[in-house]
C-alpha cells in the first residue's frame, strides 16, 4: 500500500517543492491542494511528470466549504486507505505591520487563513488520519507550517506583528491538537528563511533544501515529539 500525503498551498513556493519531492518516491501518493487549480501551471507540470501519483485538488484554506469538499474528494479517491501525512503549508502575510500599525481586517484575514484554516483542515481529515493510525505501523503525522517569527523566545522584535501572532497561534494549536489526539503526531515546523515569493530573493535557504529538510523531520519524528516546534534541521525551537 502506498504512503498517502496531503499538502495545502502547493501551487508555488515550499508547498510545490514538497509535492515534487514527495512524488519522486515511488511508494508515495500525494494530494496536492491549491486554491486555483486552473492557474497552477507549475503544479500541473509536476503532476504530469509524476504519472498519476499527484492528485490536484481544489482547497482554499480560508473557506470551510472548500476544505470540506476537498476532504470528501480525498476520501473518495483513497477508498479504504487512510492519510499518513498532512502538511498545512498554505499561509499568507498581508502586512509587515508593527503593533502601532496593526489593522483589524488584515489581521483577521491572516488569522483565518493561517490558524483557523489548518485547524479546519485537520478536523475534516481526522477520519482519514484515524484510519491510517488504526492500520498500525508508524503513526500519521500532521505538520503545521509555522515560522521562527512565531517564537517569543527567539526575540525577533516588533516587525510583522500580525503574521507573527498567527504563527504563535499555530504553535498553540499544534500543542492542543497533540493533547487532544494522541493517535497522530502533530508538529509545528519552521521551514527556515526560504527563497520563495514570501521569503524573497535575499532569503538564506534554497527551497529544495528547505523541503528536503522538512521531509526528513516529518519522516523521523516519533510519538514523544508530538506537540513540539521544530527548525528545518529538526532542532527543537523554544515557543
Ligand atoms: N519563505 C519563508 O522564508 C518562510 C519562513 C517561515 C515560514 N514560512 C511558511 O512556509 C509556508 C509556505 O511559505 P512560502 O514561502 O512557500 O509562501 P509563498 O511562496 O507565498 O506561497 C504561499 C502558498 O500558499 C498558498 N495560499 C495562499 N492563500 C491561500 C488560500 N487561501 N488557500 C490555499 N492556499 C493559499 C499560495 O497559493 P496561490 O498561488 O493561490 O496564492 C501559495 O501556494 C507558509 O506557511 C509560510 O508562512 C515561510
Amino acid at each position: 500500500m502506498s504512503t498517502a500525503w496531503l499538502v495545502t498551498g502547493s501551487s508555488r513556493g515550499i508547498g510545490l517543492e514538497l509535492v515534487r519531492q514527495i512524488a519522486a518516491d515511488a511508494s508515495n501518493v500525494v494530494f496536492a491542494t491549491c486554491r486555483n487549480p486552473s492557474s497552477a501551471t507549475k503544479l500541473k507540470t509536476v503532476s504530469e511528470e509524476a504519472k498519476g501519483k499527484v492528485h490536484i485538488v481544489q482547497l482554499d484554506a480560508s473557506d470551510v466549504a472548500s476544505i470540506k469538499a476537498a476532504a470528501a474528494t480525498v476520501t473518495k479517491t483513497l477508498g479504504s486507505q487512510g492519510l499518513n501525512y498532512v502538511i498545512n503549508n498554505a499561509a499568507g502575510q498581508s502586512s509587515t505591520d508593527v503593533p502601532s500599525t496593526l489593522e483589524v481586517d488584515s489581521f483577521l484575514a491572516d488569522m483565518k487563513l493561517n490558524v483557523a484554516g489548518p485547524a479546519i483542515v485537520a478536523q475534516n481529515l481526522m477520519p482519514l488520519l484515524e484510519r491510517a493510525a488504526a492500520a498500525g505501523g508508524r503513526k500519521p503525522v500532521v505538520c503545521n507550517m509555522s515560522s521562527g517569527m512565531g517564537s517569543i523566545a527567539m526575540d525577533l522584535g516588533a516587525r510583522m506583528v500580525s503574521y507573527s501572532i498567527t504563527k504563535s497561534s499555530i504553535n498553540m494549536l499544534t500543542y492542543k491538537q497533540a493533547k487532544e489526539s494522541p493517535n497522530v503526531i502533530w508538529i509545528a515546523q519552521d521551514p527556515g528563511w526560504v527563497k520563495t515569493d514570501m521569503g524573497g530573493p535575499g532569503a538564506q535557504l534554497e527551497v529544495d533544501f528547505s523541503a528536503s529538510s522538512i521531509l526528513k523531520v516529518l519522516t523521523t519524528v516519533t510519538e514523544k515529539d508530538s506537540g513540539s516546534f521544530r527548525r528545518y534541521n529538526g532542532d527543537v525551537i523554544p515557543y
